[in-house]
């Protein structure tokens, strides 16, 4: 297969996954997280992706039930806390793209650590998409912007694409592929910016299920797209 520059991966169907069991939302968030984390590994190992955003939080998950934010914010805490030495010692580097103001400082702290540590890393970027919103990140963007015109650090006519890239959270190539899981066929405002011309792909399966094959499953229906950015081939 060739490689994939830029996966996004919008993970969902956790709540369903567990109330199909008869077991809590939290049974359904841990069981995600591990597939996750298995998924991360497979693909740093297989080296099959440069670049893997995952959205994991939006901005708008915060106004879910407060045991239910709690538990993902202790579930991502330990995750980061404990990944470092296994992600330095697998080459993975870390990003985390969102509103970390509206996040506790102790979560943040171990965010900007695993992101310092694994700074250096060559292999697979993982992209943290955690108080995360499309539309937040657009307008952060323009603030940043919008100050350097007012420091008369740029002029209006140097703002193009490239420009504004470079100022979103991190500067990473557009999204090529796309995948959402549990069967929604909607974006809930996943990096508006970068999936212009990404590839999409909605899978039934619940989050917790999505196993490698799965995954597998999902390259081989990339591989028939035909990409075409607006032109004749
Ligand atoms: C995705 O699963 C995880 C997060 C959004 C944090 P959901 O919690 O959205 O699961 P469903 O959609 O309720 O099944
Ligand atoms: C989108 O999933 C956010 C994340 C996957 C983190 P949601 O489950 O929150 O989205 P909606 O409510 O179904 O649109
Ligand atoms: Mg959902």
């Amino acid at each position: 297969m060739n490689k994939i520059n830029h996966l996004g991966i919008i993970v969902d169907g956790n709540g369903r996954w567990a109330k199909e069991r008869g077991l809590s939302r939290s049974e359904g968030h841990r069981a995600g997280a591990e597939t996750l984390k298995n998924i991360i590994l497979y693909l740093n190992k297989e080296n099959l992706v440069n670049y893997l955003s995952l959205y994991v939080f939006s901005t708008e998950n915060f106004d879910r039930p407060k045991d239910e934010v709690n538990y993902l914010m202790e579930l991502f805490l330990k995750w980061f806390k404990t990944v470092e030495k296994e992600y330095k010692k697998e080459n993975i580097k870390v990003y985390f793209s969102g509103r970390k103001e509206y996040l506790k400082k102790e979560i943040v702290e171990a965010m900007n650590i695993l992101e310092e540590k694994t700074k250096n890393n060559t292999g697979l970027v993982v992209n943290f998409c955690l108080s995360y919103g499309g539309r937040a990140e657009i307008v952060d963007a323009t603030k940043k912007i919008a100050k350097m015109v007012v420091d008369n650090r740029i002029d209006i006519d140097d703002i193009d694409e490239k420009l504004f890239s470079q100022n979103l959270y991190h500067e990473l190539p557009d999204v090529d592929f796309l995948i959402r899981t549990s069967g929604e066929n909607r974006i809930s405002n996943f990096m508006l910016w970068q999936i212009s011309y990404a590839e999409f792909y909605f899978p039934k399966t619940c989050f917790p299920d999505f196993t490698i094959d799965e995954l597998k499953k999902s390259f081989l229906e990339y591989e028939k797209r035909d990409r075409r950015f607006g032109k004749v081939k």
